[in-house]
């Protein structure tokens, strides 16, 4: 099967990692020609806590190269969806299916603006991973990816097939993958896991497993989580929020070394997810009738770091 990463960030380098290292016929789609360069000159070096190893992949700047492609893997961030699902949509096979596998939410809706809902796959990533460097990503967490229709009943025969394939090939790869009907309570419970730490770890400067050692730190996930857990029952999805608290502390544990993907991303001064994870949230309560005012403020620190460095 062939499969396109989109987005050489820390997941995109990861997954093309173990896919290329399993053999699989993998690309690696960038928009930066320097960038493909130096990825197709020094492979991708995944530094884990289990084992070091080395791959190299094919990355392009070209989207001719990918147009054959039977899925491609959106690992871009949130905020820049939109931009690479009109980059792809005239360029990639109308045989060819999405699957998202982003943080936040909204990004299925934002691909359905492009592309007919059947081609749509939803997906859902547990791994924690931080790149090091062009080419070099650790892996500070061994997670597992869930994935499933974008919209529910949507998917064609075909979709069904491709879907059950794209599960094996990544799960041959160590990738260790699960197909799943209700892959909107799985999104929900990862926009938990995000909303408790990435803005916080963010705000703080942290690794995520100090969350843990902070009291405090733990009363403002408690709170931040309670608040997205009430917002998901508005919405028809019923998570228990003991088990949702538990449940970022727990990715907090498996991940203590990693730094999330928002502190990346402040620390090199770039716009961060926080509009489609805590935003997301006081969005969504507000739809409702209803405040979130724990990711309120911590929506609102995040979007003053980045005013501070994006002006
Ligand atoms: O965004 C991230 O950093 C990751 O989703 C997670 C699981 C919080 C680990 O750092």
């Amino acid at each position: 099967m062939r499969i396109s990463v989109i987005g050489p960030g820390a997941i995109g380098c990861l997954l093309a990692a173990y896919l290329a290292r399993a053999g699989e016929q993998v690309s690696l789609l960038d928009y930066r020609p320097e960038r493909a360069a130096l990825l197709n000159a020094k492979g991708i070096t995944v530094h884990g806590v289990r084992e070091d190893f080395h791959t190299n992949v094919k990355a392009t700047t070209d989207t001719a190269e990918i147009s054959s492609a039977a899925v491609l893997i959106v690992c871009v961030k949130a905020c820049n969806t939109a931009a690479v699902a009109s980059l792809l949509k005239d360029a990639i096979s109308s045989e060819s299916h999405l699957l998202t596998l982003q943080n936040g939410l909204g990004n299925v809706e934002k691909l359905g603006e492009f592309f007919p809902s059947h081609r749509i796959f939803a997906g859902v990533t547990s791994n924690g991973a931080t790149l090091l460097g062009v080419g070099r990503v650790r892996h500070a967490g061994y997670g597992e990816i869930w994935v499933g229709e974008g919209i529910e009943n949507s998917s064609t025969p075909v979709g069904q097939r491709k879907l059950q394939n794209l599960v094996a090939v990544l799960d041959r790869a160590g990738l260790k993958a699960q197909l799943v009907d209700d892959i909107q309570t799985v999104l929900w419970r990862k926009l938990v896991v995000n909303v408790g730490i990435n803005a916080l770890t963010a705000v703080l400067g942290v690794a995520n497993g100090v969350l843990l050692e902070i009291p405090q730190c733990q009363d403002i996930v408690q709170n931040a989580v309670t608040e997205t857990v009430q917002v998901a029952h508005c919405y028809g999805v019923h998570l228990d929020a003991t088990e949702e608290i538990d449940r970022v502390r727990e990715v907090c544990s498996s991940t203590a070394a990693n730094i999330s993907s928002m502190l990346q991303d402040v620390n090199q001064k770039k716009k961060t997810e926080i509009d489609y994870i805590n935003g997301a949230v006081v969005r969504m309560a507000a739809r409702r009738g209803r405040v979130s005012p724990v990711n309120q403020v911590l929506t609102a620190l995040v979007q003053s770091l980045e005013t501070g460095y994006l002006r």
